[in-house]
This record gives C-alpha cells, structure tokens and sequence, in this order.
C-alpha cells in the first residue's frame, strides 16, 4: 500500500505543479496570480475540493503526445463562499497558456453539469489563449459544448465570470453569455480577435488596453459588468455579489440582518430635488439613503452612468434597484441605457429579486444617432423585460416621468405592484415647455409677445398637469408619500410583498425584441 500512496503523491504534486515553476514564476512577474492561488481568494479556506485533477489531453499532433500535464491547463471543483456552495473552475495560463482543449472542455462542462443538477452558482476565473490550436476541431467542438451548458443553465443558476488575463476567441463568448463579467485594471483582456489580426484586417493599429481592455468594456462597450483595481478585489467582489443572490431560481434570495432600523425616516430626502426642474441631482444620494446602510453595490458602474443599476437590501432582503440618474444626461432612457437595464431586469427576474425602481426620467432620448441605432427596438427591450417580470415591482416616481418612459419604468399598467410618488413628481405625455408649444402653437405665433405667452401657458400647464394627483385620482398611483417615509414605506410593501406569485401565459419562450 506504501508503494501505492507514495505513487499518489508523486501524482499529486506533479498535478499541482501546472506548467512547472517557471512559467508560474513568469504569471507572477505578469503580475499574474496562479489558478490555485485564485481560487484560496475567492472560497472560504480549505473548503475547495478538487475533481479531475488528473485528467490529460489526447492528442498527439504538434508534439503534444510528449507533453501531457495533469489537469490540462484548468483547476476545477467546488468550495464554499460564505458557507455557501459554489463550483468553480480556474484556468492555468501555465499550461499551454490556458488554451481550451477537448479534454480542458471537458472538465469545465463537468462542472457545470453538476451546477445545473445540484442548483448551485458557477464561476469561472477565465485566463486563456482560446482555442487550443493544435487540436483545431475538437477543441472548437469543446467551446460549442461549454457554449450549450452556460446557456441551459442561464436564469437557472447564477454564473460570474472573471477574466483574469488574455481572453481572446472563443474564451470572451463563454463569459459572454454568463450573467456577470468582471475585469481587473491592466490585466484583463477580451477580444473575438486582437491586435495583430486587426491590423492585418482593418489597418487600424490598436492596443490590447484600447482594444479590450477593462476600461473599453467597462465604459464603452458594456460586455464587462464590474472592474476592478486588482485580482484580490475582483475575487472578493465576486464573494461580496453572490451574498445577495439565491443559489439558483427555485430559491428566494437570502436574507440578512443589516441592522439598520426599517424605520428610519430621512428627511434630508425632502431636500434633494431641486425646486428647478432642470436642475440635476445624484440618484446615489436617493438610493444610498433608502436602502440599508452601504448596501448598494452597483452594476455596470461605469457604462450608461444615466441609469443606475445594482443590488442592495431592503429591510435585510435582496432587492433589484434600477434608478434614472438625473445627473447624467438629465436622466434620459438612451440606447445603451436600455440594454444595460433590460439585462438587469430579466437577471432579477430570473432569480427572484424583487425590482425596486427610482424614477426620473424626462423620456427617450431624440435624434439621428439614436433613431438609427435602433432606440425603438432597444428601448423596447426595457419595456418588454419589466412587463414580463413577476417578481414584486416597487416604484418610487420622484420627479419626472414623462412619456413613453412613464409606461416603461414600472408603471402601474405594467403590473407595477406599489407605485408610490414623491409630491415632485410629474406624470404628463411630455415636459410642460414642450406640450404648451404643440398645443398653443398658433396662439404663440399670434401673440404680442410670444416669449411671455409661452411663460404664461407653461405655467397654467404646470399647475394643471405637473404634479402626481392625477395619477393617484385614477389610483396609477397607490400614494402620494413624505420623502422621508420612503424607506419605511417600501420595507412595508416590500414585506406585504414578498412572498408574490404572479405567471406568464405557457409558451416555449416569448420573442424580446432582440
Ligand atoms: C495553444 C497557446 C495558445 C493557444 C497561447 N498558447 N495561446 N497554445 N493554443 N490558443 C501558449 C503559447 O504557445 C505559450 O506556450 C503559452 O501559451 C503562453 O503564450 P505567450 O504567447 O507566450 O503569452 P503572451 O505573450 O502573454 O500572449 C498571450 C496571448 C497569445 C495574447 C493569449 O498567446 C495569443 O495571442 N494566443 C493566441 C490567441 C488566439 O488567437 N487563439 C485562438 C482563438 S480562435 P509556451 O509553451 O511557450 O509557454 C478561437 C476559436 C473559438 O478561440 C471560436 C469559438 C466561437
């Protein structure tokens, strides 16, 4: 038997070792931490237990039969974080660069497999070259298998991606399709093709950093979800996202205790719109007051900074906050806006996170750029993913609310169920400046002095139309609250709340408008 052990052992410790000491001292001086040494940040410690650590490729091609390395270039298996599990899997750059293999796949999709059976949320800590080039199909076919799994357990389980290196070709459509992609400054990269290839293509000369770098996904394309200084950050990051997520969509999410009293009044609130409609304020302020102390983490922080989304708790429960930020672009629902909430939305809705939105919102935002690039069809998608949602629906109306954007962010029609306004807020087709110069067109042009006509007219306007009553005469509104009661009030409709059923018609799967 002592033969036997001490062959274990050797086995083992080769196992551990990747790509040998070498390439794991070149990860270290890229800055790089290894894939176990990721995984010891990312789960509690000494709760990660290994599968497949012997597992080799079977190719021969290229030379590869003489180098074979167990565990073919990804640690797998499950742990815990917070006591709660997860499995994982992490990739070795150290091993033929962390390219995906036949073999590689396989294990990734083991993982997964067993995600899906046992209704745990996946992670995946991404650093990879792509496909293994030297086994051409089969590993492309391994890809294809990984892309089928991430997709049968969307909106089943939860699944975080974290790139933690070079991700190039079939690496970046893997995260892709997970719910939440993180990036590290500096360190992290996506591209379905880099530098070289693109130059050779387009004749755009570019960097790795301007092509896919944390900040480009980060701010301009919104493939990345949250970027991070560093690895030990992006991997406590992750811990800190699945508190606030159930383990899979059969489960509530959990609940805490925050300590903060659900009581609290917050009159400063009554402070924070301005008096001056045009006048911008930080939608941070609203929700970091209502929701339990620091408990906001946002979503997507940097990319469409005019809607603001993320997680928080309410009264210690997990809510959904989707709020317009009137401090960037007046608020106003763009493109980029859309795509980021609707995501947002269908996430909560998938896992049973009550949606708790802020409203300010003076409507979709006009012109050529945006006509063009399909704000109906994007915008549509917001719309289409609050009317599907039947998870609890609390909207706060705060200021404006004008519009087709009224209809979309939650309203009551919508199977909004608590929609409660601040006594600003304003619920009309449109601003009142620009439906007196519709519906007085004539009369403007005709007047002595046109400039004071419109004054006039706007302020007649306002007085009838601007303000929340009429919405609550027709019980669009459920009430018209004090500012201060605000986080009171939605912890008590929150608990009336919570335990909603609520179902779609039967079908295969509705047709978002894609
Ligand atoms: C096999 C690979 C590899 C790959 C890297 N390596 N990528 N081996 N297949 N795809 C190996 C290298 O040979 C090297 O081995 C080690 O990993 C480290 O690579 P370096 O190039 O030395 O590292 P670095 O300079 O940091 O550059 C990293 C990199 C670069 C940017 C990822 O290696 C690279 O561009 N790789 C190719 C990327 C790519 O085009 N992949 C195919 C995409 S197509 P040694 O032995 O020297 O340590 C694809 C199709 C799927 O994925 C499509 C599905 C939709």
């Amino acid at each position: 038997m002592n033969d036997r052990l001490d062959e274990l052992r050797r086995r083992e410790a080769e196992a551990l070792e990747g790509g040998g000491p070498e390439r794991q001292q070149a990860q270290h001086e890229r800055g790089k931490l290894t894939a176990r040494e990721r995984l010891d940040l990312l789960l509690d410690p000494g709760s990660f237990v290994e599968l497949d650590r012997f597992v080799t490729h079977r190719s021969h091609e290229f030379g590869l039969g003489e180098r074979r390395i167990p565990g073919d270039g990804v640690v797998t298996g499950h742990g815990t974080v917070d006591g709660r599990t997860v499995w994982v899997f992490s990739q070795d750059f150290t091993v033929f660069g962390g390219s995906l293999s036949e073999a590689h796949a396989e294990k990734i999709c083991k993982v997964v497999d067993l995600a899906l059976k046992t209704g745990h949320p996946v992670v995946g800590l991404n650093d990879s070259g792509g496909a293994r080039i030297q086994e051409g199909v089969a590993s492309l076919g391994g890809y294809a298998e990984l892309f089928l799994r991430n997709t049968l357990a969307s909106g089943v389980v939860p699944q975080v991606s974290a790139i933690l290196g070079p991700c190039a070709g079939g690496a970046v459509y893997s995260p892709a399709i997970t719910d939440f992609v993180c990036m590290v400054e500096g360190l992290s990269y996506m591209f379905v093709t880099g530098p070289n290839v693109v130059k050779t293509v387009t004749h755009e000369e570019v960097s790795f950093d301007d092509l896919g770098g944390a900040t480009v996904h980060g701010e301009k394309s919104g493939v990345s979800h949250f970027t991070f200084p560093d690895e030990a950050a992006c991997l406590d990051g992750i811990r800190r996202l699945l508190s606030y997520l159930p383990a899979n969509n059969r489960e509530d999410p959990p609940v805490v205790d925050t300590g903060d009293e659900p009581d609290r009044r917050s009159p400063g609130l009554r402070q924070v719109v301005p008096e001056n409609p045009n006048k911008p304020y930080d939608m941070h302020a609203v929700v970091g007051e209502v929701v339990d102390r620091a408990s906001f983490l946002e979503v997507h922080a940097d990319y469409a900074k005019n809607l603001m989304v993320g997680f928080a708790r309410l009264g210690g429960r997990s809510v959904g906050v989707v709020a317009n930020q009137p401090a960037v672009l007046a608020g106003v629902l763009d493109i980029d806006a859309s795509l980021k909430g609707a995501r947002f939305v269908r996430f909560c809705d998938a896992f049973n996170l009550p949606l708790l939105t802020f409203e300010d919102v003076p409507g979709f935002l006009p012109g050529t750029g945006q006509e063009w690039g399909g704000i109906i069809k994007h915008g549509a998608k917001l719309l289409y993913a609050y009317c599907e949602a039947t998870v609890p629906k609390l909207t706060v109306i705060l200021r404006k609310a004008y519009g087709g954007a009224y209809d979309v962010m939650s309203s009551k029609h919508i199977r909004g169920d608590l929609n409660l306004a601040w006594p600003s807020a304003e619920i009309a087709v449109m601003g009142p400046k620009g439906a007196v110069e519709i519906l007085w067109k004539r009369e403007i042009a005709e007047a002595e002095d046109p400039e004071s006509r419109v004054e006039e007219l706007t302020a007649e306007y306002r007085e009838r139309f601007a303000h929340p009553y009429v919405a609550a005469e027709r019980g669009y509104l459920d009430d018209v609250i004090d500012p201060a009661d605000t986080r009171f009030r939605l912890i008590a409709g929150l608990e009336a709340l919570h335990q909603k059923r609520d179902a779609n018609p039967p079908r295969k799967h509705g047709n978002i408008p894609l």
